[in-house]
């Protein structure tokens, strides 16, 4: 019996890891671009971290943690967002000793139990950076700028993005007694999950995808409605420095986000044709009572995560054929012990030079190495047998103009040098 992987994890086969190793460069070099510096964390963490950090009551922590007892009994948690883990790092490491806004980006694994579907996986990729330390909203617009400038290096540049504010512990208890005096008459209308979040997080119906629950929220009150002055100030100072950044956006007031962290701005990108994707490409938002709540002073911080995951597929419906691999530039077809004692040396000295080159180590005929050459795209092949190593000269063969010369090892190699690719 075949053992297949567990669902909802995938296997990226080379072809499609390249598109990921180009995304993770485009990410890496935008970051430094922006003053982000590299993090790179555990892929699992104490649970408690995640019960503190992203809250009990969102669906991450209720339902979707891979969550067991290590040989030591510690109850330990696969990490289901890079959010958390950055904080406790930033505290662990004091680095709030060091000059203000610390600003740290990471890339790995992430973990949810969730129904798989399209774009949505068990084990998933985010890229994401974080910026801990400053209450400006110029920080939140960088934070956004940097998001979308890494979409439009990307090739991705009509990202649509989506901004709200939730308000604060000042303003959101308003807006909650308002929402529930509003809903509460009309609870048992509203499906078993919106029941539920009624009790443990109001704010979140609003992110029912239930049609009838869609007709209740119609009249609901936004949030947008209660901001304190100084949430309206903040989010209207955002808009502004937006516009420095020459971003479009729109306003969605029923953008409220599934971890309880968040305060104030929190924001959303989607490719624009959800036939391609339906969900967010990227998400985040400020969260300014993160660090005290995981044992640190009271300081804020703004941050995003982009599922790599969701990028490459969209860079696949798209445009895949900017990131096709490197053309092989030399097969050396060898016919005997010494012609691939000698294909060894060429390609082994090209290679150190970095160039793309193989041979054929299944003992094939000649006539099938050539097949293979012309399957793999070579750009040259060169045929070395008996004869040409008592000649002291190659065949040459140009796999495009289908031209062929018979040329020493030197010349061989200064034409593989210096060749163009094409
Ligand atoms: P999130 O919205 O849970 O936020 O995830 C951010 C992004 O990760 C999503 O927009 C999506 O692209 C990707 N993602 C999430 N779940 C999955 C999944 N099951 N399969 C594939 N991709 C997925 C956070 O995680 C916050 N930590 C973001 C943040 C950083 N807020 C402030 N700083």
């Amino acid at each position: 019996m075949l053992i297949n992987g567990p669902r909802g994890t995938v296997d990226i086969l080379p072809e499609e890891s390249r598109i990921w190793r180009f995304v993770e460069t485009v990410f890496a070099e935008a970051c430094d671009a922006f003053g982000y510096g590299e993090l790179r964390l555990p892929i699992f963490e104490h649970s408690e971290l995640y019960l503190r950090g992203v809250g009990e009551t969102t669906d991450i922590v209720q339902k979707e943690m891979y969550t067991f007892a290590d040989r030591g009994q510690r109850s330990i948690t696969l990490r289901p967002e890079g959010t958390a883990g950055v904080v406790r790092s930033f505290l662990e490491h004091k680095m709030q000793n060091q000059p203000l806004p610390i600003k740290l980006y990471y890339n790995g694994p992430m973990f949810r139990y969730e129904r798989p579907e399209a774009g949505r996986f068990r084990q998933f990729s985010q890229i994401g950076f974080e910026a801990l330390g400053s209450h400006d909203a110029s920080m939140d617009a960088e934070i956004i700028g940097l998001t979308m400038e890494f979409y439009r290096r990307l090739g991705i540049p009509q990202a649509e993005l989506l901004i709200n504010s939730v308000g604060c512990p000042v303003c959101r208890p308003i807006h909650k007694k308002a929402l529930l005096d509003y809903l509460t008459p009309q609870k048992h209308e509203l499906c078993e999950d919106c029941q539920n979040r009624l009790e443990k997080n109001p704010l979140r119906v609003f992110d029912c995808k239930n049609p009838h629950c869609q007709v209740i929220l119609k009249e609901a009150p936004r949030i947008s409605g209660y901001l304190c002055e100084e949430c309206q100030t903040h989010f209207d100072q955002l808009k502004g420095y937006l516009q420095g950044y020459d971003l479009q956006y729109k306003i969605d007031h029923n953008l409220v986000r599934g971890l309880d962290y968040y305060t104030r701005t929190v924001f959303e990108v989607y490719y624009p044709d959800r036939s391609v994707l339906p969900s967010a490409i990227g998400a985040g938002g400020r969260y300014n009572g993160l660090v005290e709540e995981l044992g640190g002073q009271d300081l804020p911080g703004v941050g995003v995560a982009m599922g790599v995951d969701r990028a490459v597929m969209v860079l696949k419906a798209t445009q895949s054929k900017a990131i096709l691999a490197p053309r092989m530039k030399l097969f050396v077809a060898a016919m005997g012990t010494q012609a691939h004692l000698l294909a060894t040396e060429i390609l082994a000295t090209l290679r150190k030079e970095g160039i793309y080159c193989d041979q054929d180590y299944m003992g094939r005929s000649l006539k099938s190495q050539m097949k293979a050459a012309d399957k793999f795209g070579a750009r040259f092949t060169a045929i070395i047998g008996d004869q040409e190593i008592a000649k002291g000269l190659f065949l040459v063969r140009d796999m495009d103009g289908k031209e062929q010369w018979e040329l020493s090892k030197e010349d061989l190699l200064t034409l593989i040098r210096t060749a163009p690719d094409a």
